[in-house]
C-alpha cells in the first residue's frame, strides 16, 4: 500500500502556446503536497510546459513510437519526448487503438520504449460498450492487461489506466461497484504476474468522464489510485478540483 494518488490530464489534440497560462494556473494551484499531478499536452507543447513545470506538476506525452530514431516520418520517439521534458508517456489509449489500429503487442512495445527512455508508461485498457453488454468486461481487460503490460513492470515505471471506451468523453461512468470490480480484478491479476509487493505498489487509475462532480466518489473506490482525465483536464479550475478530490481520498 502507500500508493500516492496520481491525477493525469490527457489534453488529446487540444492546446496551443497560448494554453501556457492555463498550465501555469494548474502548476500554481496544485499546492505543495498531496497527489502527483501530470499534464500530457500535445507534443508541440511538451518543451514549453516542461520549462514552466515545477513543484508537484510534471509533463507527459500521449504516445510514442517503438523505435529510438529512424525513418518514421511524423512519429516521435520516447527519447525525443524525454529530451523535450516529458517524464511519462500514455500508451494504448483507446483513441490510438481505434484510430491507428494499435494492438496489445504494439502497446507493450511502446511501454518498453518509454522505459528505455526513462519514462513512466501509463498503459490504457478498457472494454467497449458491446463487450460490457455481453458480460465480457473482465475477460477483455484481463487480456489487454496481460498483452499490453510488459514483463518487468514496476510501480516506478508503470501505471495502469482502466478506461471503459464507452465512458470516454460521454459523461457516462460505470457504477462504483463496477469500477471496484475491475480494479480489484486488475490488482489480483498483477499480483499473480508480478508478485504481491510489486502489484500492491502499481497505481491503477480510472479514466472516462472524470469530473469535479464525480471525482471524490470515484477516487474513494477500492484500488483506485487516481484518474486519467480528458476533457476536465483542459481547465485549471476543473483539474484542480479533481486534484483536491484526490487529496481528500488519499
Ligand atoms: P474524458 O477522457 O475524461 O474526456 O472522458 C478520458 C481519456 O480519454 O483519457
Amino acid at each position: 500500500m502507500g500508493r500516492r494518488m496520481l491525477v493525469a490530464g490527457n489534453w488529446k489534440m487540444n492546446g496551443l502556446a497560448a494554453s501556457a497560462a492555463e498550465f501555469e494556473a494548474m502548476r500554481d494551484g496544485a499546492g505543495a503536497d498531496g497527489p502527483e499531478v501530470l499534464v500530457c499536452p500535445p507534443a508541440t507543447l511538451i518543451r514549453l510546459f516542461s520549462d514552466l513545470a515545477g513543484g508537484r506538476i510534471a509533463v507527459g506525452a500521449q504516445d510514442c513510437h517503438v523505435a529510438a530514431n529512424g525513418a518514421h516520418t511524423g512519429d516521435l520517439s520516447a527519447e525525443m519526448l524525454a529530451d523535450a521534458g516529458a517524464s511519462a508517456v500514455i500508451v494504448g489509449h483507446s483513441e490510438r487503438r481505434a484510430d491507428h489500429g494499435e494492438g496489445d503487442a504494439q502497446v507493450r512495445a511502446k511501454a518498453e520504449a518509454g522505459w528505455r527512455a526513462g519514462l513512466t508508461a501509463i498503459v490504457c485498457i478498457g472494454e467497449t460498450e458491446a463487450e460490457r453488454d455481453a458480460g465480457r468486461t473482465l475477460d477483455v481487460v484481463s487480456s489487454q492487461l496481460s498483452g499490453s503490460v510488459p514483463d518487468g513492470a514496476t510501480a516506478a515505471n508503470t501505471v495502469v489506466a482502466y478506461e471503459p471506451v464507452w465512458a470516454i468523453g460521454t459523461g457516462r461512468t460505470p457504477t462504483l461497484p463496477e469500477i471496484a470490480e475491475v480494479h480489484n480484478h486488475l490488482r489480483a491479476q498483477l499480483a499473480e504476474r508480478l508478485g504481491a509487493s510489486v502489484a500492491d505498489a502499481v497505481r491503477l487509475l480510472y479514466g472516462g468522464s472524470v469530473k469535479p462532480a464525480n471525482a471524490a466518489e470515484i477516487f474513494a473506490a477500492a484500488n483506485v489510485d487516481g484518474g486519467l482525465v480528458g476533457g476536465a483536464s483542459l481547465k485549471a479550475a476543473d483539474l484542480l478540483a479533481i486534484v483536491a478530490a484526490a487529496r481528500s481520498a488519499a
